[in-house]
């Protein structure tokens, strides 16, 4: 099997392909204008046979994970076509899809059976209230059926990604803990970052994950779960006897760069060598010459940043997002 080594031999087999920057949310954090994911216009977003030629090009060249980001990856027309063409592509083992939930209850069944694996939910507030605020007037209500659907439909494991911000959702630690104890959820903490020109908003915001541990060893021993975990960022631990594991991603307090594993393609068909870099390679011209578009993700591989050089504290690190596109137009 061909692999994916970039210059600092790390193996690159991950791809996130954003599939629209629409969203039926509009969590602040996300974007730099808050308020207005449902009417931005879809510019230069690709037709859902173009995704496919990405991915199969992504696949041929080594990569066996895929995961289909937004936006809302949900709200695309042709999702589960993507899903179908992607799934049946030779060489993935892994197709994922982040999404906010609020349309799986509908829509995981047909997604399962389309031949997706797995999905991550965004979710930061258990709180009816406190998520309206957060998303701008989403529905927690649609959120927890699409989860609770997704687990029945078996797209296991469910991972939660619940973003930390002080003084919003910091004190809903124990209750998304103690999620964990009886259902098969991965609750995923995140620190938010200051992606997209928003730092008066993160530094008011931004909290680091130390708590976390913290508050969880109060509702019970804590065991560290050893694995790569699929290469991703997380550190996972498990509350003894927990059906669920927690999970801490720290973008800031800790950097991961070293075990990059992954590259990521724009809804505009943009390959991004790193999050933190506003480095692009259009693939749009090539997406009927195949041969030509693997030599743009070759280009791309070898541009990913050497990690050595990544910033190693939060000041550093925080630097590195200036000029970024907000996480909408990125797909986290
Ligand atoms: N900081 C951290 N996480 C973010 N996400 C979106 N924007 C940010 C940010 N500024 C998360 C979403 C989603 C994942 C794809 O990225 O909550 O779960």
């Amino acid at each position: 099997m061909r692999k994916l080594i970039d210059q600092f031999g790390r193996e690159v087999n991950y791809l996130r392909l954003s599939v629209t920057d629409r969203c039926n949310l509009s969590c602040f954090y996300c974007r730099s204008d808050p308020g207005s994911c449902g009417i931005e216009p879809v510019e230069g977003s690709l037709r859902a046979e173009d995704y496919l030629k990405i991915g199969q090009v992504a696949a041929e060249l080594g990569v066996y994970r895929i995961r289909l980001t937004g936006g809302e990856p949900l709200l695309h027309p042709g999702l589960t076509e993507i899903v179908g063409g992607l799934a049946s592509l030779r060489g993935v083992k892994d197709l994922s899809l982040t999404t906010n939930g609020i349309l799986l209850e509908k829509m995981a069944a047909g997604l399962a059976k389309a031949g997706l694996n797995r999905v991550n939910i965004s979710l930061d507030s258990l709180d009816e209230s406190r998520f309206r605020q957060i998303t701008n007037g989403g529905k927690l209500a649609s959120t927890l059926e699409g989860i609770d659907r997704s687990l029945d439909v078996g797209l296991r494991p469910v991972k939660i990604n619940m973003v930390l911000l002080k003084g919003i959702n910091d004190h809903e630690i124990e209750k998304f803990v103690r999620l964990t104890l009886d259902r098969e959820l991965d609750i995923r903490f995140i620190e938010y970052m200051p992606v997209g020109g928003q730092h008066s908003r993160w530094s008011k915001y931004f909290i680091s994950l130390d708590k976390v541990l913290e508050i969880a060893e109060t509702v019970g021993p804590l065991s560290i779960v050893e694995g790569d975990h699929g290469g991703g960022p997380a550190r996972y631990v498990r509350l003894e006897g927990a059906a669920g594991k927690l999970g801490l991603i720290s973008p800031l307090s800790r950097h991961f760069c070293d075990r990059c594993n992954r590259l990521r393609v724009t809804a505009d068909g943009k390959i991004k060598p790193c999050l933190f870099s506003n480095e692009e390679l259009d693939l749009r011209p090539y997406l009927d010459q195949p041969e030509q578009m693997k030599n743009v993700f070759l280009k791309a591989l070898q541009q990913k940043p050497d990690p050595g050089r990544s910033a190693t504290n939060s000041l550093e690190r925080m630097k590195q997002f200036e000029g970024m596109r907000p996480m909408i137009n990125i797909g986290g």
